[in-house]
């Protein structure tokens, strides 16, 4: 997408809804041509990624670093324990180097802050690679992974159980409402989405016609759900707070007794890494309607997409 060259990505929210709706249709367009046997497309070639991880990842880095090589181009790892960063040195100073040897940085970091300062100092494109807030790769692949088994958002109910101050969490609820879609999040008090991020879904509701609703009842967002969806209850970063949230969530685990009140061919989906017998139970995540593996799976598709239309 022509529009999108050059441009940072830190919010799904960056991303106008019809630029939205084309990054997925390339997603799909590239998994087509990967099945078909074009794996190696020589879209971005001689392009160089920098990822600077300050938490651990396996999904997110890897398909990252895959979509670089099978577009033509390449990437480096840097962890941020390695980096000057760790020893000080100035956020803005390592985007103002780094912007002179790299044409882009994915960047996985504690404070969405330091994504909005680094953009703000270098010229080169910044992705959100997750961070407290946010995590707008995710939800791309989520939304791929949706279409690919429902077909449509419209008529489609997705029910999110657990932390609705999720990073994970607030992307998917802004692409939903970008598209159109009907939410369901069942959180208890205190868990609520961040205003600014809740308020940003309102205002793309009102345009959408989407449907966003918080409700405390588990069986509410579960009843004739098409989607069940759940993510951790201690986000890297939170293990201090793990007792309370582990306690306070309790009641939003996605085990049997609550996935009987879906839709019979429900799908179950989760980012991962999943904490099983926490948040979602081994038989759930094990079911024929689990289909986090797809899932998983699309983080490369649509990481590809992101990446040929920024760093083209
Ligand atoms: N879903 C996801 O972002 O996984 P990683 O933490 O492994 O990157
Ligand atoms: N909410 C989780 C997502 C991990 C991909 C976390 O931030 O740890």
């Amino acid at each position: 997408i022509e529009s999108l060259r050059g441009r940072d990505l830190i919010s799904i929210s960056d991303l106008t809804i019809e630029e939205l709706r084309s990054l997925i249709e390339i997603s799909m367009e590239l998994k087509r041509k990967y099945y078909s046997g074009e794996r190696m497309l020589n879209i971005i070639s001689g392009k160089i990624l920098a990822l600077i991880f300050e938490k651990h990842s396996t999904r997110t880095r890897v398909s990252l670093e895959v979509a670089m090589r099978q577009l033509g181009g390449t990437s480096i790892y840097l962890s941020s324990q390695e980096l000057q960063l760790a020893r000080g040195e100035p956020i803005k100073d390592t985007a103002r180097v780094l912007e002179r040897y790299v044409d882009g940085v994915a960047a996985r970091v504690y404070r969405h802050s330091f994504l909005i300062e680094f953009a703000e100092y270098a010229k080169i494109p910044v992705i959100n690679a997750l961070s407290d807030i946010e995590h707008p790769l995710q939800a791309l692949a989520d939304i791929v992974t949706i279409l690919e088994f429902k077909k449509s958002l419209s008529g489609i109910k997705i029910g999110f159980f657990g932390d609705g101050r999720d990073n994970v969490l607030h992307s998917l609820m802004l692409a939903v409402a970008m598209l159109g879609g009907t939410l369901y999040i069942a959180t208890p008090q205190g868990y609520e989405p961040l205003g600014d991020i809740w308020k940003k879904a309102q205002e793309y509701s009102r345009e959408t016609g989407a449907e966003i609703h918080i409700v405390r009842d588990p069986v509410e967002a579960a009843m004739n759900a098409d989607v069940i969806y759940t993510d951790v209850w201690v986000s890297m970063g939170q293990e201090k707070e793990a007792e309370k949230r582990i306690r306070d969530l309790r009641p939003y685990q996605v085990n049997n007794e609550l996935i009987s009140y879906a839709k019979k061919d429900y799908i179950f989906m989760h980012c991962l890494p999943a904490h099983r017998g926490e948040e979602v139970t081994d038989d759930v995540i094990e079911s024929r309607n689990s289909v986090v593996w797809i899932q998983a799976e699309n983080r490369l598709h649509t990481a590809k997409a992101v990446l040929a239309s920024i760093l083209r």
